[in-house]
Formats: structure tokens, C-alpha cells, sequence
């Protein structure tokens, strides 16, 4: 994560297995029942990344399919790829990238889809961005799983699983939140409003939405949330400092507070995710 636009693939790897974790079985089946029998299944992956999505979702498709993955970041698709290539996430898979610039939004790639998906995206996009994709996944009939969209909620917990707080935890949040809410290049950012927006759009273009929880849950301890949670608090300090400038300090000493008590084992973390379903109406 970074205050800026760019993902590292360092990071990107760091939340995979608290990605997949996170993720509700409970989607899977109405998914299955509703996707059509092509041989292969045409899926497009949004901002693909280096491919996680792919590696969670492929293997429970159970069935032949052929992958569209886009990112704008041709580094992130060649790990994808070259990922895949190393240790393939489904029997019959065939793999393609699309490397573009998603706010060009004629979404011409759509075409021939079977089902569209996407994770950790719509915090990126604006209302308007989601509008053009929900209008053209409706008009084309298209089953759509949108996963790991931040709500905004993140919690810090004691070694016993209770809230455990501190003075300026809200203060960061707000920073935080609303630096979310920048463009980053496809309109104003919804942030952790996307959670909300996402299902509420869809419903509108006639689809039949589910949302499910997919918080990280990240125990106290664990060497996973050590390194997770270092991850998030310079993520979260650069950008709270940036959206607060005149409050640096203060929240550089919240970051030093948050960081000790990690480093010790005494802190675990909860963050709030949704995920997707949206079927076309009948
Ligand atoms: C938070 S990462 C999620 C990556 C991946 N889906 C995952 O779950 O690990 C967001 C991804 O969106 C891509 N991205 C950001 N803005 C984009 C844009 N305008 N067009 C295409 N891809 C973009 C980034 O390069 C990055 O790979």
C-alpha cells in the first residue's frame, strides 16, 4: 500500500493470504448455479494486480476457462503471468493481460464475457465509473463477483480479541478515509464509501445483489499480522499525514504508539471488506 498510486507487488503479496482468508464461501454456490455452461468460461479480472484474484477464484470455478486479467501496471500482469505459468491456479486455463488505463470506460474488452470480477478495486473508482460498468455488464447480461471492497471500519484489538484504543485511532481513520477519497485517476474516489455504492448501483441496473463480510481478521501475535500490520500503519500514517499536513507530528506519534504494541504481540487488527455478487435479472 502506498499514499500514492502505484502498487508494489511486495505488497500486493503480503495481503494475498488475508485476502483469501477473508473471503465468504456463501457467495460461491449462487455464483456456480448462475454462471452459463460455456466452455470456456470468459472471465475478465479489473485491475488484476499480479493476479491474486485469479489464484483464489480459478480453482473453485470447476471448469475450463479463459481469463482476461487488466491493469494498467504491465509489471504486476507479467507476475501474473509468469506466476501462473510456474504453478497454474486451474486444470485448463488459458491466460491473457490487457494492460490499459481502466477510466477509458468503452469497455469494449466486456464483450463475449461470461463473468467480470474484480478485488480491491471499486475504493479506486467513482460512482460514475461504477454507473458505465453496472450499465454495460446489465445490457450484456454479465454475472459480476466484485470482492475486498474496504468499508472504512478498521479496529484495533487486545491479545484477548477486545477493542483496545487509542486517543487518536478515530482522528487517523477520518484522515485516512477521506484521503481515500482523492482521484487517483478514475474520478473521485469513493474510498470506503464503494462499499456501500457498489451494491446500491447494481440493484439499480436490475441485478440481484448479495454482499457478504470479508474482513481481515488478524489476531494478536501472529507473524502475519506483525508484518500486515506495519504495512498498514505507514500506509495509513503517510496518508492521514497527507491529507493533515498540520497534524504530522501528532499522528507520526500515534503510528510510534500503534507500531510498539504490534511489535510486542499485543495488538491484533480487524478491517472491514464486502464482497459482491450480482446476477443479471432473469
Ligand atoms: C489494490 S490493487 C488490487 C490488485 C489485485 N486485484 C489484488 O487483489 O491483489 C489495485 C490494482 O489496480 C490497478 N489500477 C489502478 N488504477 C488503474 C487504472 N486506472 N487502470 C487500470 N488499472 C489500475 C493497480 O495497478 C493495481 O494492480
Amino acid at each position: 500500500m502506498s499514499a500514492d498510486h502505484e502498487f508494489a507487488a511486495d505488497w500486493l503479496s503480503l495481503r494475498e493470504p488475508a485476502d483469501h482468508a477473508a473471503r465468504p464461501q456463501a457467495l460461491l454456490d449462487p455464483l456456480l448455479a448462475a454462471l452459463p455452461d460455456s466452455s470456456p468460461l470468459n472471465v475478465i479480472d479489473l485491475g488484476a494486480g499480479h493476479g491474486s484474484n485469479l489464484r483464489w477464484l480459478a480453482p473453485r470455478l470447476q471448469r475450463t476457462q479463459r481469463w482476461l486479467l487488466i491493469d494498467r501496471d504491465p509489471r504486476l500482469l507479467q507476475a501474473a503471468c509468469e506466476q501462473a505459468r510456474h504453478d497454474p491456479p486451474a486444470r485448463a486455463i488459458e491466460i491473457e493481460t490487457l494492460q490499459t488505463d481502466l477510466a477509458r470506460t468503452d469497455f469494449s474488452w466486456l464483450s463475449g464475457a461470461d463473468l467480470v470480477t474484480a478485488s480491491a478495486w471499486f475504493d479506486l473508482v467513482s460512482a460514475d465509473w461504477i454507473e458505465h460498468l453496472a450499465k454495460a455488464c446489465a445490457n450484456a447480461r454479465i454475472v459480476a463477483l466484485f470482492a475486498l471492497s474496504v468499508d472504512g471500519r478498521w479496529q484495533f484489538l487486545d491479545t484477548a480479541g477486545d477493542i483496545d484504543s487509542d486517543r487518536d485511532d478515530e482522528f487517523v481513520r477520518n484522515c485516512f478515509n477521506a484521503h481515500q477519497r482523492r482521484n487517483k485517476g478514475l474520478g473521485d474516489a469513493l474510498g470506503a464509501q464503494a462499499a456501500a455504492a457498489l451494491p446500491r448501483i447494481l440493484a439499480a441496473h436490475g441485478f440481484s445483489v448479495m454482499t457478504r463480510a470479508s474482513e481481515w481478521s488478524l489476531p494478536a501475535g501472529e507473524s502475519m499480522t506483525r508484518a500486515l500490520g506495519r504495512m498498514l500503519l505507514e500506509g495509513w500514517q503517510q496518508a492521514a499525514a497527507e491529507q493533515a499536513p498540520d497534524q504530522a507530528e501528532r499522528i507520526r506519534r500515534w503510528r510510534d504508539r500503534r507500531r510498539a504494541r504490534l511489535d510486542l504481540g499485543r495488538l491484533g487488527l480487524v478491517v472491514g471488506h464486502v464482497d459482491v455478487l450480482a446476477l443479471p435479472a432473469a
